[in-house]
C-alpha cells in the first residue's frame, strides 16, 4: 500500500505492508534511529513519536493509520552547533537541558522523553512538576529514573520562557581553607633577627585556587561524553 505522510516537515512516501507498524516503517523504509524498539506491546514509550503534535506510540499503530498525518521524531529537534562548516541553531533548549543536568544515562528512552516533554511544553509552557511527572508517565527509564529528567524540563521550560537559570556547575566560587591558620608576623627579639623576620617550625597555611572543582563528580551533574548524541537520538541503538 502506499503511505504518505509528513515526516518532521518533508512530504514522503513508501510503499509498505498493510499490517506494517508505524515503527517498522519509520525504522526500516525512512531510517529514523531515534524512534527506539522496546516492548512492541504499548507499554515502555520507548518509540514515542508526536502525531500532529499528540505523543502516540508507534509500535502499536498501523504504519497506514498515519496517512496524510504529520509525524515528528527528535531529528525535528535542535541540531548540533558543530556540524561541519554549517551554522546551526544548536541543541534544542530540551536537549541541551537533559544534557547539562545528567537526565541521560544509556539515552534509550531519551528521545521518547524529550518529545514527550516538548509536547507538554507546547500546550503548558510553564507546567508544574506534577504536570512534568504526569507527561513522562507514558515513557519508561530503566537507568537515570526521572528525578534528573524532570529537573531538566523544568529547566527547559524556565530557559523557554526567557527566564535566567543558575548554572550547573561543581564550582564552590570560594576558597577552601584546608587548615593552618592566619599568623601573625612574627615580632623582633633575640631569636629573631629584626631583619629578617622569619621563623620555622610552624605548618604554612594552606589554600586551594578559588576556582578550583571541587571533589566535584560525586552527587553533582556531568555531562556524559557521548550526552550530546543520544539527547539527538543518533543511531547508537
Ligand atoms: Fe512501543 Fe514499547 S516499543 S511502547
Ligand atoms: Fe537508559 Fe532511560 S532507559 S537513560
Amino acid at each position: 500500500m502506499r503511505l504518505r505522510l509528513t515526516l518532521n516537515g518533508k512530504r514522503v512516501s513508501a510503499v509498505v505492508p498493510a499490517d506494517a507498524t508505524l515503527l517498522e516503517v519509520l525504522r526500516q523504509e525512512f531510517g529514523v534511529f531515534s524512534v527506539k524498539q522496546g516492548c512492541e506491546t504499548g507499554e515502555c514509550g520507548a518509540c514515542t513519536v508526536l502525531l500532529n503534535g499528540e505523543p502516540v506510540n508507534a509500535c502499536v499503530l498501523l504504519a497506514m493509520q498515519v496517512e496524510g498525518k504529520e509525524i515528528t521524531t527528535i531529528e525535528a529537534i535542535g541540531q548540533h552547533p558543530e556540524q561541519g562548516w554549517k551554522l546551526t541553531a544548536g541543541l534544542d533548549p530540551l536537549q541541551q537541558a537533559f544534557v547539562e543536568t545528567g537526565a541521560i544515562q544509556c539515552g534509550y528512552c531519551t528521545p521518547a522523553m524529550i518529545l514527550a516533554a516538548r509536547a507538554l511544553l507546547t500546550e503548558n509552557p510553564e507546567p508544574s512538576e506534577a504536570d512534568v511527572r504526569e507527561a513522562l508517565s507514558g515513557v519508561l527509564c530503566r537507568c537515570t529514573g526521572y528525578l534528573k529528567p524532570v529537573q531538566a524540563i523544568l529547566r527547559a521550560a524556565a530557559v523557554l520562557r526567557g527566564e535566567e537559570v543558575p548554572p550547573i556547575d561543581g564550582y564552590l566560587g570560594h576558597a577552601v581553607d584546608l587548615g593552618g591558620e592566619d599568623l601573625p608576623p612574627p615580632e623582633p627579639g633575640p631569636d629573631v633577627a629584626p631583619d629578617i623576620l622569619t621563623r620555622t617550625g610552624i605548618m604554612p597555611q594552606i589554600r586551594v585556587a578559588t576556582d578550583t572543582r571541587a571533589w566535584s563528580s560525586v552527587g553533582r551533574p556531568e555531562p556524559k561524553v557521548d550526552a550530546v548524541k543520544l539527547a539527538q537520538g543518533k543511531p547508537a541503538f
